[in-house]
């Protein structure tokens, strides 16, 4: 059986393979309206969410599937102390695959661990989000058409940013990428996706300014600073208006150049810059659904189910993990386990922190 926990749980091939479904699905819809009949879809959202959630039950339902779950974490038993695999494993009596959201770093692997049917990670904490990714690739193709020889500037919170972690996973993988990293010196990428870019030797600069590097650009991928992941309301504040897109800062950028956006946007983009061709942001919602759908057929489909799992290896280790926010330090019963380095040093296996 196979999981979508991180977007590296799929090959480049199948990433193209979903992208070419999504695009099959936009063009001949009538085809797929029962494809999916008798199926039903668990959302478990334990954290708020407008686009995923709701794009998720929407593909399952225009694929001719049901669609059951929560919005959140207080109308769950996790509100009496269930653990997050529990959980899992008692919605498996209840659907043939699970569309998770949880606030804690590692909970989608927690739950995939126990879970007999596959989970879809739909966002660890400020770990990653594989498929928004999955809707910021298939954006980059449709605009684009390509997704090699890009030069990508991310801009705003790359730190607590789960979907910039997953994104630039993905893009490691493409030919000739080079890498802009815009933030404030507070919001750089954490260690793990550092570690990620110098072990694939990635071409990337970093700067805080975002008109610096405008005019190289082919996408400029905007976020918004997540403010519930900040320590305090004193460190949001200082970085909360770090970055504006604005119609004259875009002056200098290419026509071709295409802005993307996870959303929700809460001021980094101007409403003004909205009805710039060069705006994409809205259009990847749309994409996001399509996608949605393509993974839906793949994870259900017969030579996914009877796959070999692909959870990630680990071995049992001594040490706690460093990171507040992971499973581990917030579940009990829970058999701390790492994977080794290149090295010599070990990573935490649900997280991804160093030991
Ligand atoms: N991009 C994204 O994850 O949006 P939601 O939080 O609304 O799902």
């Amino acid at each position: 059986m196979r999981h979508l926990l991180d977007v590296c749980d799929l090959s480049v091939d199948e990433l193209y393979s979903l992208i070419a479904t999504a695009e099959d699905i936009a063009a001949n819809r009538a085809k797929y309206a029962h494809i999916l009949d008798g199926k039903k879809l668990a959302t478990l959202f334990f954290e708020p969410s407008t686009r995923t959630r709701l794009s998720f039950e929407a593909a399952m339902l225009e694929l001719g599937g049901q669609v059951i779950g929560f919005s959140e974490a207080s109308s769950s038993s996790a509100s009496k102390g269930e653990c997050v695999s529990d959980t899992a494993r008692v919605v498996a009596n209840y659907a043939d695959i699970i569309a998770m959201r949880h606030p804690i770093e590692g909970a989608a692997l927690a739950a995939a661990e126990k879970s007999p049917i596959p989970i879809i990670n739909a966002g660890d904490g400020g770990h990653c989000h594989p498929t928004q990714t999955l809707a910021d690739l298939l954006t980059i193709h449709r605009e684009l058409g390509r997704l090699d020889d890009l030069t990508i500037g991310l801009c705003g919170d790359l730190l607590y940013g789960r979907t910039v972690h997953s994104l630039i996973n993905a893009m490691l993988r493409y030919k000739n990428i080079r890498f802009i990293f815009i933030s404030p010196k507070s919001l750089r990428l954490p260690e793990y996706t550092l570690r990620a870019l110098e072990e694939a030797g990635a071409q990337a600069v970093e700067t805080a300014s975002l008109e610096e590097y405008m005019p190289d650009l082919d996408v400029l991928y905007m976020t918004r600073i997540q403010r519930e992941r900040f320590p305090s309301m004193e460190a949001y504040n200082a970085v909360k208006d770090s970055y504006r897109l604005t119609p004259d800062k875009l002056e200098s950028a290419k026509a071709t150049m295409r802005i993307l956006h996870p959303l929700p946007r809460v001021n980094e983009i101007a409403k003004s810059v909205d009805d710039d061709p060069r705006a994409a942001y809205f259009r990847q919602t749309f994409n996001g659904k399509l996608m949605r759908e393509a993974l839906l057929l793949f994870l259900l489909s017969d030579a996914a189910k009877s796959a070999p799992s692909n959870l990630p290896k680990g071995e049992k280790c001594a040490e706690k993990c460093p990171n507040p926010k992971c499973i581990t330090n917030n579940e009990y019963g829970f058999e701390m386990m790492c994977t080794s380095l290149e090295d010599g040093t070990k990573k935490c296996r649900y997280c991804e922190t160093k030991l």
